[in-house]
């Protein structure tokens, strides 16, 4: 019996019965189970190897079914809903009480997204509960953007993969909530900045703090490779490191690698083809021959925000 299809009357099936299926997403893939039951959720944690202060993002089809999970969703929120779902942006709105506490890590908030991706929608809209799903990758590792990434990690620890082909964006969900009367930004992602901004106006951005209360699960450390991997300057630290192969990240330079290794992430200087080349790129030099991995800086607008911030958390050790 095949552990990776498209059937997703069997991935209902399994989801019913408490067990654990990986989803495609056009971010990345999830390890799903019913966000309705505490047992199923459990199994994700153990899964991922996750720690329980890490909260869990909830999927699902349709804001009317949100509307039975949360108290209020208020005005800012709805906003964004309209314009940026289903796709990649999660809103913090108040739980009710449905949602157990180990879905939010115990915080009253939780966190909630109508993903873009048809094989996932359909499943979604089967199904009369949401779908808790972190990334599908052990826990401080980079996330899958292919059913065959979540396969090399965690094959033998979910019951089904639902193979819904490379994730078109490839990078997280940008994760938006209310704060001191501003709409906050928690987590840089595939929905741009400027984007949200051109609906609500400005917002506050508040990421990279590895202590922050709201977002227990922003460590500082995560995303990352085995292999060490820094950002600078790609000529000076191939000269500065004659003796070690490397692993180059560019956005769209050439350079010239002898026996190095190097991966373009877009040559027409698109930042969401490179967004969607990023964690496959990372991956594929962590699985090399490579000592070390040196990835450029990408301009910090648009996804190369979120770019930055993937590589810099990737680099912190
Ligand atoms: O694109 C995505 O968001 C993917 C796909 C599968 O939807 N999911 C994802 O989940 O990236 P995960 O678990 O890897 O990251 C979820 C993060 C947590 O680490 C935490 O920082 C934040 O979302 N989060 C979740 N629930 C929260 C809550 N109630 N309050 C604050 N932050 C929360
Ligand atoms: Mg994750």
């Amino acid at each position: 019996m095949s552990k990776i299809g498209i059937d997703i009357e069997k991935a209902k099936q399994i989801l019913q019965t408490d067990g654990l299926v990986a989803i495609p997403t056009e971010t990345v893939y999830g390890l799903a189970a019913n966000a309705l039951h505490k047992d199923a959720v459990l199994k994700i944690f153990e899964a991922k190897n996750r720690p329980h202060f890490d909260p869990l993002i909830i999927h699902t089809n349709s804001i009317e079914k949100i509307k039975c999970w949360v108290d209020d969703f208020p005005q800012w929120a709805q906003q964004l809903a309209a314009d940026f779902w289903p796709g990649p942006l999660t809103l913090l709105l108040p739980k009710k009480n449905t949602i157990p506490d180990l879905v939010t890590s115990g915080l009253p908030q939780v966190a909630v997204r109508i993903p873009n991706h048809n094989l996932t929608l359909q499943l979604l809209e089967s199904l009369d509960f949401p779908l808790a799903a972190p990334s599908a990758n052990p826990f401080g590792y980079v996330s899958p953007t292919t059913a065959a990434h979540v396969a090399t990690q965690l094959q033998n620890k979910v019951d089904y993969i639902l193979n819904g082909g490379i994730c078109d964006v490839g990078i997280e969900s940008t994760i938006v909530g209310f704060e001191n009367n501003c709409v906050t930004v928690y987590r840089l992602g595939g929905l741009a900045i400027e984007d949200i901004e051109q609906i609500i106006g400005k917002v506050n951005v508040q990421v990279n703090q590895s202590s922050n209360p709201t977002a227990p699960g922003m460590l500082k450390s995560h995303y990352a490779p085995t292999k060490s991997l820094f950002i600078g300057d790609v000529d000076d630290f191939i000269k500065n490191n004659s003796s070690k192969k490397i692993g180059i990240i560019s956005f769209y330079k050439d350079y010239n690698v002898e026996k190095n290794q190097s991966r373009i992430l877009s040559p027409t200087k698109d930042l969401k083809e490179a967004a969607h080349n990023l964690f496959s790129a990372i991956r594929e030099l962590d699985a090399s021959d490579v000592d070390v991995i040196i990835a450029e800086k990408f301009p910090d607008n648009f996804l190369g925000r979120a770019i930055n911030d993937r590589l810099q958390r990737a680099s912190a050790k």
